[in-house]
């Protein structure tokens, strides 16, 4: 069973399939990570992010993991817990100009493809539905209004004791979003055969239980 969830930014895709993952012990992968994961590596290697050569070759020479703890899911980036590093917002800013590079997404494709596997999983992105996996049994596009998530964004913020304005988070979702739908190869879109949710007026369980109704009856 391929599960394949994509959307727009904070629109709750993660914090879902997590929960759907563990409920019904599928592997859970979280492509976002992954180039949040290439733009730390360009970054300490000091590298311009449109350098795709150089980005490349930091890419080859680094390795990217990802590891069970507790019930949590960490990033390792050269053997180094990176789960923080990644979500900066220096690396939020910049993660749409790396992940736009052609050479940067094949790798990543392959490398996400390759994780897939013969495993039961669900996978969360962009181009999940459209690129990674166009076989997959279930694909849902989740959506949800700009202010509601830039308010649970605020809120998940406010939870780590980090404080932003929530018209600044509201900005870089709007803009982020913007970059990620009008990239050359694969934007942000919704699969023609995938299921449209939208989030504004759901909670957690709400949508979790919709996804996992949608899965039971494509099994
Ligand atoms: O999901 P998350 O917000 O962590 O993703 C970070 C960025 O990674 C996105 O804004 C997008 O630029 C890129 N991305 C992508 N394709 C995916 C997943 C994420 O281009 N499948």
């Amino acid at each position: 069973m391929q599960v394949a969830i994509d959307g727009p930014a904070s629109a709750g895709k993660s914090t879902v399939a997590k929960i759907v993952a563990k409920n019904l012990n599928y592997i859970y992968i979280d492509t976002g990570a992954m180039y949040r994961a290439c733009t730390l590596i360009a970054r300490d290697g000091n590298v311009d992010y449109s350098d795709e050569k150089a980005i490349l070759n930091l890419i080859d020479q680094s390795t990217i993991e990802f590891k069970n703890e507790g019930n949590e899911q960490k990033v390792y980036v050269n053997g180094k817990d990176a789960s923080i590093a990644i979500r900066t917002p220096e690396i939020t800013e910049n993660v749409s100009q790396v992940s736009a590079l052609k050479g940067v997404r094949q790798k990543m494709v392959n490398l996400q493809r390759e994780m897939a596997g013969k495993n039961n999983v669900i996978m969360d992105g962009r181009d999940i539905g459209t690129t990674v996996l166009p076989d997959a049994q279930v694909k849902i596009f989740l959506i949800a209004s700009v202010a509601s998530r830039a308010r649970r964004r605020f809120l998940d913020f406010k939870e780590k004791g980090i404080h932003q304005d929530i018209a600044d988070i509201e900005h870089d979702i709007e803009v982020r979003d913007y970059k990620d739908s009008h990239r050359a190869i694969s934007p942000l879109k919704k699969a023609d055969d995938a299921i449209e949710l939208d989030t504004t007026n759901l909670n957690i369980d709400q949508v979790v239980q919709e996804i996992t109704a949608l899965i039971e009856k494509n099994k």
